[in-house]
């Protein structure tokens, strides 16, 4: 059986979504660069186990890195999946891990990489917002795209009322792209997404909408 680990910072919701929804591979840690992330209770709760590397900790980022890289190697995964992880990594970390990391990232990428997405979204005025799984790849937020979820962006938005309905579609399409690597359908190849049994959609989403 497959296995991966998940590495949090924070609250851990995606990380529920991927434990949540029973993929076909087997979870073999949880993996926190903060000791007081809330995810890392709601891992226990799961009987997950958990690990701290605390980036406080070491010296540098490539002293972090390197310490992160050999827990991460520790689990043997087939699979990282970053959840929330907000600390950037060192394109050594990154190469190593090249075409079986992904990462969630809470816009419609390349619009509004980097932090405060939904607020940066709301001063853009575009109508449509959303989030992306990508592979992880040395430029930030910049990797190739595995999947996207759109939503519209709604007259009285505020920045916490926005991420509410994208992080809704956050929890949807992570454990789908899971999924589908685990099973084998997702890889990387000479840098572009493949993915075995895709078809075209042929619904458009327009924004905004009035009645006829
Ligand atoms: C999510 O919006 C994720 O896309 C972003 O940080 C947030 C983490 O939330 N990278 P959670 O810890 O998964 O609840």
């Amino acid at each position: 059986m497959k296995s991966y680990v998940i590495l949090i910072s924070g609250r851990g919701s995606n990380m529920c979504s991927l434990l949540d929804a029973n993929l076909p591979g087997r979870c073999a840690a949880v993996i926190g660069n903060r000791p007081d992330a809330a995810g890392l209770d709601f891992a226990r709760e799961r009987g997950v186990p958990t690990v701290v590397v605390d980036h406080t900790a070491y010296p540098s980022r490539d002293a972090f890195d390197a310490a992160l890289a050999a827990e991460i190697e520790s689990h043997a995964p087939d699979l990282v999946l970053l959840a929330g992880f907000m600390r950037v990594l060192g394109d050594p970390f990154v190469e190593r891990f090249a075409g079986r990391m992904l990462n969630i990232h809470p816009s419609l990428l390349p619009a509004f990489p980097g932090l405060n997405t939904h607020a940066a979204a709301l001063e853009s005025g575009v109508r449509i917002h959303g989030c992306t799984v990508h592979f992880v790849t040395p430029s930030l937020d910049a990797g190739p795209i595995v999947i996207q979820a759109a939503v519209a962006v709604q007259a009285g938005d505020d920045p916490a009322r926005l991420a509410a309905r994208v992080l809704e579609q956050e929890h949807a399409i992570y454990p789908r792209a899971a999924r589908w690597f685990l099973d084998g359908r997702l890889r990387l190849e000479a840098g572009r997404v493949r993915l075995d049994g895709e078809f075209a959609v042929p619904a458009a989403l327009c924004v905004p909408c009035l009645s006829p």
